[in-house]
């Protein structure tokens, strides 16, 4: 016999849901509805390397499998096991941004790390500023917690560095961090030392913590981009990397934080422990490939540099020879930010659904990453091959011919 039941109606959802976008991956569904039509999706919106045939190192597998057959499948310490706190103490001390293995954490990847620091130190009506266009996981985890974020603008027209003079007219009473993104997904750029000081002297000035994402650091195409952090050791930076680009193993969510030695994160350091203890810990056989990547071969990373590297460039030269888009060269990373000059009252959004309608081509709208709809950004992930890029560029160039002469 059937339970009747008291209630009907749909079980309500928190208010804070509908602050909460990540359009990286919601624009999913519009792709699987096109797929089961039969028009072929590229999938062009999430920067995973290995959907693209880039492949793990094997001696990281390795080092994996090893610890789970050593019986290393229970709960760990929530910070992290001993030898990977000091592998990557030891790799931010050697990039100039001295770090002690207690000041390191092991987290769920570098969104994990994010989360844990802002939850440490921004309060309900806090503010954070964050780069526009921005990864969206910032502002997403800032809805979360009920906190605002303030955008500063990154300027095209100066190969996406950020406004300066802008930035420090928005600190208020409320702002506690800057977040840094450098090198920058998505605009695939990264900043100048002079850009990088003038941000550390306004953080210092206002008493505010860097919050410095460094997760494509290794992935600059002319070699690895130093730690913000070597520019000034004392400063209050916290600094987030992982194993999902620059050594091939998103799926494996582990990545870290090193908070700088500045007396004044003493506190944080221990409310992000404390936050680490409620989750547990983070996957633990993967945490034993930490050493192996960061004290071992690196050899990959130059070849992945070099197929980067080709890639921008092809990127770069195929969508600027499109009339009406323009595209900074990334010199870092796998994305690109183009810009097509849509007709007044479209949006970027209209844009993007109406390109995947008819080529099954899939980049993210600006606009999820912060931008004005109007203005007519997208972000592409250029980790196809050259020759499936080649063909993929034909098909935005000749479906923006026509919408943008319709
Ligand atoms: C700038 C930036 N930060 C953080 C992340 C999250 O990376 P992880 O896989 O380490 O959580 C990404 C992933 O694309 C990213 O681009």
């Amino acid at each position: 016999m059937a339970t009747t039941h008291t209630h009907e109606a749909a079980v309500p959802v928190a208010g804070r849901i509908h602050r909460f976008t990540y359009a990286i991956r919601n624009i999913v569904a519009e792709a699987k509805r096109v797929e089961a039509q039969g028009t072929r999706v590229r999938y062009l919106n999430i920067g995973d390397p290995i959907a693209f045939g880039f492949q793990t190192p094997p001696h990281l597998i390795a080092a994996v499998e090893r610890a789970m057959r050593d019986g290393h499948n229970g709960y760990g310490p929530s910070v992290g096991i001993v030898e990977a706190r000091e592998a990557v103490a030891a790799e931010f001390t050697s990039r100039g941004f001295p770090v002690s293995p207690d000041r390191a954490f092991i987290t769920a990847g570098t969104s994990e790390a994010i989360d844990l620091a802002l939850a440490a130190i921004v309060d309900d009506d806090g503010e954070v500023l964050v780069p526009m266009p921005t990864y969206p996981l910032y502002t997403a985890v800032l809805a979360k917690l009920g906190a605002r974020a303030r955008y500063y603008h990154c300027d095209p027209a100066r190969g996406w560095a950020p406004d300066v003079a802008e930035l420090r007219g928005l600190v208020t009473a409320d702002t506690r961090a800057i977040v840094v993104i450098d090198p920058n997904n998505p605009t695939g750029a990264s900043y100048s030392t002079e850009t990088r000081r003038a941000l550390l002297d306004i953080a210092d000035a206002h008493g505010l913590v860097v919050l410095a994402d460094e997760v494509y650091g290794d992935l600059g195409y002319d070699g690895p981009v130093p730690s913000i952090g070597s520019l000034d050791p004392d400063a209050a930076i916290i600094s987030f990397s992982s194993m999902s680009k620059a050594y091939l193993a998103p799926g494996w969510r582990t990545g870290w934080m090193g908070v700088g030695r500045s007396p004044r994160l003493n506190d944080v350091v221990a409310a992000i422990a404390k936050l680490a203890d409620a989750r547990l810990c983070s996957t633990l056989p993967m945490q034993y490939a930490c050493a192996a990547a960061l004290t071992g071969d690196r050899s990959h990373q130059v070849a992945f540099r070099e197929a980067l590297r080709e890639r921008a460039t092809l990127t770069s030269d195929s969508l600027n020879a499109i009339p009406g888009i323009s595209c900074v060269t990334p010199i870092a990373g796998f994305y690109a930010m183009p810009q097509v000059a849509l007709p007044p009252g479209t949006t970027d959004e209209e844009y993007v659904l109406a390109l995947l309608r008819a080529t099954g081509v899939l980049c993210v709208y600006g606009s999820g990453f912060g931008m004005p709809a109007a203005d007519g950004f997208m972000r592409v992930v250029f980790l196809a091959s050259p020759d499936d890029l080649r063909e993929i560029y034909q098909l935005v160039a000749d479906f923006t011919r026509d919408y943008l002469h319709a």
